[in-house]
């Protein structure tokens, strides 16, 4: 059986995009009972960008109750905040002492930060050792992650192959999984949607405000109600085909490339396809967001799974280190 485990970054509620494209997949995985699995939300690493409890707190209650809303296992999974498992740092503290300084100065993720955000803090500099520690700390012998991680995974087999060499065998070297992007949700605007773009759809919205959102966000051109119109640069035809699949995107499809259906004839079967077809979702997410005592439970459980195995690990690794 391969250990599988996964970090989840924690900006908050998870778009369209998101679900589609990276939570689904990943639960698809997390639940097929041929993996043991690990799945964490990473709020340690959020605190290199974000400094207020409320929202730190928040961020990670909203990723939590999406991915159980999707349908994540929790009885196949352990489900943890990463700030629960505070050995994670105590390891993330010997890898930087193995890993070269000069190498962490060429993270791309670094280069790219410092240039976009304000605070530039030693935390983002050494976030790579943090994530290396979330994987080593567990055995993991796969990592699935989007390609911008590739280099974060490179460092983490890197530093876990110097420790093995210089202190005798004690990590196990992960491989990665990069996840490939075969559902790409457009946003709003018909860029990839993404939350850096405000161009994103919060399906859990309620209806009134996603109604409004599809009806004064989505572009659409000025071709009249009457007049055939393409669907494939209809970006309200691709979100309704993301959504409900080819079989029946394919009738919207008809409508638009026959003329007499207008734009918002279509943003209202989008309306109604986000509220009907994730009906189950979104009550399950609201339910989640309602008992935030239901969540931590959930998180707790999982912390004290992660614990257990984080305790093994990290003994192993004190007793080389000869402490
Ligand atoms: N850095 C990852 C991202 O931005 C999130 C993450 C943190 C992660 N720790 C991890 C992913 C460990 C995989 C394994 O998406």
């Amino acid at each position: 059986m391969a250990r599988i485990l996964t970090g989840i970054q924690s900006t908050g509620t998870p778009h369209l995009g998101n679900l589609l494209g990276a939570i689904r997949p990943a639960i698809d995985l997390a639940n097929d009972a041929a993996n043991d699995s690990f799945l964490f939300i990473a709020d340690l690493h959020s605190l290199t960008q974000v400094k207020n409890g409320t929202e730190l707190r928040q961020n990670t209650y909203a990723v939590a109750a999406a991915w159980l809303a999707f349908g994540l296992d929790t009885s196949r999974t352990a489900f943890y905040r990463q700030s629960d498992v505070p050995e994670v740092t105590e390891l993330a503290w010997y890898l930087n002492c193995f890993f070269p300084y000069q190498r962490l100065t060429l993270a791309h993720s670094f280069k790219d930060k410092a240039e976009r955000l304000e605070d530039v803090n030693g935390g983002l500099f050494s976030y790579p050792m943090l994530m290396a520690a979330d994987i080593l700390l567990y055995d993991a012998d796969f990592v699935p992650v989007g390609k911008d991680q590739l280099q974060h995974l490179e460092m983490t087999r890197d530093v876990a192959a110097r420790f093995n060499h210089r202190m005798g065998d004690t990590f196990v070297v992960p491989q990665e999984m990069i996840r490939s992007e075969t559902m790409l949700i457009p946003g709003l605007d018909g860029a990839k949607m993404s939350k850096s773009k405000a161009n994103t759809l919060n399906i859990f919205d309620d209806p009134s405000a996603l109604k409004k959102r599809i009806n004064k966000e989505i572009i659409t051109d000025a071709t009249p109600l009457e007049d055939p119109k393409d669907p494939d640069n209809a970006v309200v035809w691709k979100l309704y085909q993301s959504i409900v699949g080819d079989v029946q995107g394919q009738h919207m499809a008809e409508k638009l490339s026959a003329g007499g259906y207008g734009w918002g004839h279509a943003k209202k079967e989008l309306l109604e396809a986000i509220v009907d077809g994730f009906a189950e979702e979104r009550d399950a997410f609201n339910r989640w967001m309602t008992d935030l005592g239901g969540l931590d439970a959930e998180l707790s459980k999982g912390a004290a799974q992660a614990r257990e195995v984080a305790a093994t690990v990290l003994d192993r690794v004190r007793t080389k280190i000869g402490y």
